[in-house]
């Protein structure tokens, strides 16, 4: 039986500034975070770094074009801070603001519907250097540049995004350290979370002023599926921690306004968390208009009996934790099969997040922000470029999506991450996500045949059994 999607869904794809657009010294851009760490040795496979990337600053037409041509109808981009505020304080740059404002216009012109993403992991280097996520002002500022891009671009863009995966900016940046700023202090990526938290909601303000009525604020999450090894008591509360720590600290505030008081229990050794002040949770919690998902992979852990700090859809594996408080848990690889980023492929991890919102949020719509799966594509004789997996992957957590539907869930779209193959963090190139294939060595685009499968799905919105 064939799957057929509400009218109204939004089939798109997505990308994020860093990892597609390159030119990172052009138009008064400067420095952010991962121009610094990609530039450290040692710090990103291969010493790749995002000073090309796939050349989207300049191939912004033709990137345009192959939406076009694939028919999705809606783009998820995220904005550069430091191209448009390059020291992420005082004005902007006009020039960095004019490449956003014609990415629009050409999307606009192609009737596909722009999904702006404020901050995809990119912190301007100056305000790092002056404390970064865990200093209180950098929420200020980020609620500044909010105001900036929302003036620039609110008479043509309705959908926004504040931050995309906070978990990784706090926890990977500033925990674990295998993203940039590299920082391995785990109160440091506590305070990074309140203040990436308040962030939030300040910039949530500044939109919902500055911005016309009838725009929707939303904010991406990459909520880890947590499951228990066992239903023992230690592997129950195993799960129970590291729900708190990837999951609640983000959701709670920002849908209930509150912080769970098992995760100010657990990190009591660290921290009395008197960085959360007075008014902030009644700031974070600012009404949503939907709540963006990001999923890929579900976690396994026990409670510890080797110290694997990993979890399952993880980012690069450190010496350092980035779960603070939580050293008692281990992460387990679920048996099956895996993608190439050793991700194991479990489409029912992402039905069981769609309901979870559901509970969690009734009345709130969900977007999945971004589902997809590395693997090794290789171009045939012909150029062209097969990638059943990628299609076996999309089509198995499609369904799982109108299963979660069907079950109640009030799913508005899903966006495909990613468009084109790009700059996979602290993997470099080597990690292809992409429905296009980019060949690095000419950055020819090449839409693989995931590409074209995708395509015929936006356009019918019907999926085959
Ligand atoms: C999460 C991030 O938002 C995106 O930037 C990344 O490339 C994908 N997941 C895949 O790891």
């Amino acid at each position: 039986m064939s799957m057929t999607f509400p009218p109204a869904f939004l089939w798109g794809t997505a990308t994020a500034a860093y990892q597609i657009e390159g030119a990172v010294r052009e138009g008064g851009r400067t420095p952010s975070i991962w121009d610094t760490f990609s530039h450290t040795p040692g710090k990103v496979e291969g010493g790749d770094t995002g000073d090309t990337a796939v050349d989207h600053f300049h191939r912004r037409a033709e990137d345009v074009a192959l939406m076009a041509g694939l028919g999705v109808g809606a783009y998820r981009f995220s904005v550069s801070w430091s191209r448009v505020q390059p020291t992420g304080r005082g004005p902007a740059v006009q020039r960095g603001l004019d490449f956003y404002r014609g990415l629009v216009d050409d999307l606009l012109d192609h009737g596909i519907r722009p999904v702006l993403t404020l901050y995809h992991w990119d912190l301007p280097q100056e305000l790092e250097t002056a404390g970064g996520w865990p200093e209180r002002d950098t929420a200020h500022r980020f609620a500044d540049y909010a105001r900036i891009v929302a003036e620039a671009l609110g008479d043509r863009v309705d959908m926004w995004t504040t931050l995309n995966e906070p978990w990784c900016s706090a926890f990977l940046g500033y925990g674990s350290g295998v993203h940039a700023p590299g920082r391995t202090d785990p109160v440091a990526a506590l305070r990074a979370a309140h203040h990436l938290n308040l962030g939030h909601g300040l910039a949530a303000q500044a939109l919902r002023s500055a911005l016309p009525a009838g725009a929707q604020l939303s904010v991406s999450l990459n909520p880890s599926v947590v499951r228990a090894s066992s239903q023992s008591p230690a592997d129950l509360d195993a799960r129970r921690r590291i729900d708190a720590l990837a999951n609640r600290i983000f959701a709670d505030p920002i849908l209930k306004g509150t912080y769970p008081r098992d995760l100010f229990a657990d990190t009591g050794a660290l921290t009395d968390w008197s960085f959360v002040h007075g008014d902030d949770l009644a700031v974070i919690e600012h009404p949503l208009d939907w709540l963006g998902l990001n999923y890929y992979a579900p976690s396994v852990v026990s409670a510890a009996t080797d110290n694997r700090p990993e979890r399952s859809d993880g980012h690069g594996a450190s010496e350092h934790s980035p779960w603070p408080g939580a050293d008692s848990v281990s992460f387990h690889q679920p048996p099956g099969e895996r993608t190439e980023m050793g991700w194991s492929v479990d489409p029912t991890g992402l039905h069981d997040l769609l309901l979870h919102y559901t509970r969690e949020a009734p009345g709130l719509p969900l977007m999945i922000t971004e589902n997809g799966a590395a693997y090794v594509d290789k171009p045939a004789a012909d150029g062209s470029v097969h990638d059943p997996d990628r299609i076996r992957y999309l089509h198995g957590h499609l369904s799982a999506v109108h299963r979660a539907i069907a079950d109640g869930a009030d799913v508005r779209g899903y966006f495909l991450w990613s468009l084109m193959d790009n700059f996979e963090w602290s993997y470099g190139y080597g990690k292809r996500f992409g429905a296009v294939y980019v060949d690095y060595e000419t950055l020819a685009r090449t839409p693989k045949s995931s590409a074209h499968w995708y395509a015929a799905l936006a356009r019918s919105g019907v999926l085959a059994e």
